[in-house]
């Protein structure tokens, strides 16, 4: 067996490693007092997985530094971990700049799509749009998300809202899984609205009898890896018993539960999604003190997206009484036509300033507790032996700066590393 080594990170200010002890994911007390090494070092085998972490000393002690195929010297320098963002729809064509205006001048979320906009809207120029069309301008995005930190993402289906398109999707982010250096956490999220012309129970039947055992056919082929089931538990989308059904039925065919719930008006959506075993509950923002203890006991993540309520100029996710209560909390962007954002700090800052949490609450959000909420944290989420290679250089001695500066990530972050190669 070869000696060699793909990567030595050297005596960086601060390695942050977030935990050390293979929490699977962190509560408010741990996520206060992150694992940070000063003056550390970090190796990535030949097989991109992290193969020593410490003190630069020990390190030195330890590898030779000819048996490096690269080597960056931190000094001055902060390592983290890729970022993981919990929760994006990025596969789209179309995008939706008129209806920004419309908001802005005071249309609700729900008045746009109840006119026809939002994801009816969307869903049209899906449908229309071919694979090919559709896979380049998720390159595109994914390659920007990419260039902003984020190495692990979660990206939905949901704009076809019948069998073709979602398959035609969930194939295009297949095959961006299987080209793009980025690591992927594929969702269906056929129950995403109600199509056109069709009622709820129509739609729920069509799920249920057509596009869920289709799904199910592609996946035992090996044809489509597909992680988890999503369904927007919503009044005047799905109620809490078609979203029963259809996360039920995803679940027995090996899918992890993983869904919009308590949005724009509280639907009980976090106690069913504890009740159900759900990974993880986005958005939130309805939620009740119950769905919150609900939620802790189950320890089904809550994925916040700062974003949404910032766009729609909804209440914030009380991220407060959720960690005080001892739920796992998450971030992501919520990255769609309706809130185009691509980048993680960003997330994280208005996490920070809107959602009242402290900075290494957000970024154990967005790192060991996203992995969590996408059933990937034994793999990714922090700098840990034998977890993937997966990295960020920082040109600062201060790794708070990811945060601290508003939107200006393109100079700060120095290299992405996804599984010890720079991308
Ligand atoms: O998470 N709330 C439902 N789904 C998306 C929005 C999708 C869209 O408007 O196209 C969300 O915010
Ligand atoms: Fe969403």
């Amino acid at each position: 067996m070869s000696n060699r080594n793909r990567l030595l990170v050297k005596g960086a200010e601060q390695l942050v490693l977030i935990c050390s002890q293979r929490q699977k994911f962190l509560t408010r007390q741990q996520m206060t007092q992150l694992c940070v090494i000063q003056n550390g070092s970090l190796v990535i085998g030949s097989d991109g997985l992290i193969k020593a972490v410490g003190p630069a000393e020990t390190i030195r002690a330890q590898f030779s530094e000819a048996d490096f195929d690269e080597i960056i010297d931190a000094s001055g320098m902060c390592v983290l971990p890729g970022l993981v963002d919990a929760h994006t729809h990025p596969v789209w064509a179309g995008d939706r700049v008129h209806e920004f205006a419309m908001k802005l001048a005071g249309a609700t979320y729900m008045d746009v799509h109840r006119a026809g906009g939002g994801i009816h809207f969307t869903v049209e120029h899906t449908r229309a749009a071919s694979a090919s069309d559709l896979l380049t301008s998720l390159r595109g995005r994914l390659v920007r998300m990419q260039r902003a930190g984020t190495t692990l993402v979660e990206c939905k289906s949901g704009y076809g809202l019948e069998l073709q398109t979602e398959l035609k999707m969930l194939q295009v982010i297949e095959e961006a899984r299987r080209t793009l250096p980025i690591n992927i956490s594929s969702t269906y999220c056929g129950a995403h609205a109600v199509p056109r012309g069709k009622t709820m129970e129509e739609a729920t039947e069509n799920i249920l009898e057509v596009q869920l055992p289709r799904l199910k056919e592609q996946m035992s082929a090996g044809n489509l890896r597909v992680d988890n089931i999503d369904v927007f538990c919503e009044q005047g989308v799905f109620d809490l018993s078609s979203t029963r059904s259809i996360l039920q039925a995803g679940k027995d065919i090996g899918l992890n539960i993983n869904f919009h719930g308590d949005e724009l008006h509280p639907m009980n959506s976090a106690q069913l999604g504890a009740e159900l075993g759900a990974l993880a509950i986005s958005h939130l923002e309805e939620v009740t003190d119950e769905g919150i203890a609900a939620m802790a006991e189950a320890k089904t993540a809550a994925v916040l997206l700062p974003t949404t309520a910032y766009i729609l100029r909804l209440p914030h996710p009380r991220a407060r009484d959720m960690l005080e209560a001892g739920v796992i909390v998450a971030l992501g962007s919520d990255f769609n036509p309706n809130a185009y954002c691509c980048s993680m700090p960003m997330v994280m800052h208005l996490a920070c300033v809107n959602m009242k949490m402290s900075m290494s609450e957000a970024l154990a959000a967005a790192t060991i507790n996203a992995a969590y909420a996408l059933g990937r944290s034994d793999t990714h989420g922090s700098l840990e032996v034998n977890k993937h290679g997966d990295l960020l250089v920082l040109n600062s001695t201060r790794w708070e700066h990811l945060i601290y500066q508003l939107g200006g990530h393109q100079d700060i972050i120095r290299y992405v590393i996804i599984k010890g190669n720079i991308v």
